[in-house]
């Protein structure tokens, strides 16, 4: 399938793509959807999660008022947007959000812009976690990544939670749900 545009779907159509269970294909190998022009075969490097997977990793952060999450991979905002519905639950203040890509982390920025939400944004590898709002009740990694990162461990509160997606060989992929205890 090539790129599609919101011009040629229509209001309709869009929303009809934002509220399928579809993950949204966003950037291909650093070439983000609205500069393609052709069908791309490369590895997808930014997406919309599918709407179930945000749904389900919500759920199993199973967050309360006043906690304190970190997102990493803010992506663009487009589809369904974890970081939108975070700041919904919890108040823009006890969010933060990190995505690597400048561009794709400025799409975020307008989009939350645009629909009155204010979370701390963060341009940067987020697997470092980000020190400056630790701690943090809940970590959510949508981003695929390969480990726990270590980073992430030590900004997490006592009973804290992280909730990621881990990517293993051969496309292999798991969600995984690690809860720290305190061991007195
Ligand atoms: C699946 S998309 C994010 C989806 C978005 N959170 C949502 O609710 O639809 C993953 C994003 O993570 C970003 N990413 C991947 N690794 C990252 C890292 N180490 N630090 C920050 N962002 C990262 C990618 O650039 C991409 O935009």
């Amino acid at each position: 399938m090539g790129p599609v545009s919101r011009s040629d779907l229509g209001e309709e159509g869009r929303l009809h793509l934002a509220y399928a269970d579809k993950t949204l294909v966003t950037q291909i190998d650093g070439l983000g959807a609205a500069s393609a022009t052709t069908p791309q075969t490369d590895w997808l490097t930014s997406s919309a999660t599918l709407l179930t997977l945000v749904v389900r990793m919500l759920e199993l952060a199973d967050i309360d008022p006043g906690d304190r999450v970190l997102e990493i991979g803010t992506g663009t905002g487009t589809g369904y947007f974890t970081a939108l519905l975070l700041c919904h639950r919890l108040g823009d203040k006890n969010v933060t959000s990190i995505e690597y890509d400048p561009d794709v982390a400025a799409q975020a920025a307008a989009h939350l812009d645009a629909a009155g939400y204010a979370p701390r944004l963060v341009v940067g590898d987020g697997l470092q976690g980000h020190s400056e709002g630790a701690e943090y009740s809940t970590v959510i990694a949508p981003c695929a990544a390969r480990t726990i990162p270590p980073s992430c461990l030590w900004q997490l509160s006592d009973a804290g939670m992280i909730i990621t997606t881990l990517s293993g060989w051969l496309l292999a992929s798991g969600l995984v749900r690690l809860a720290s205890c305190v061991l007195s």
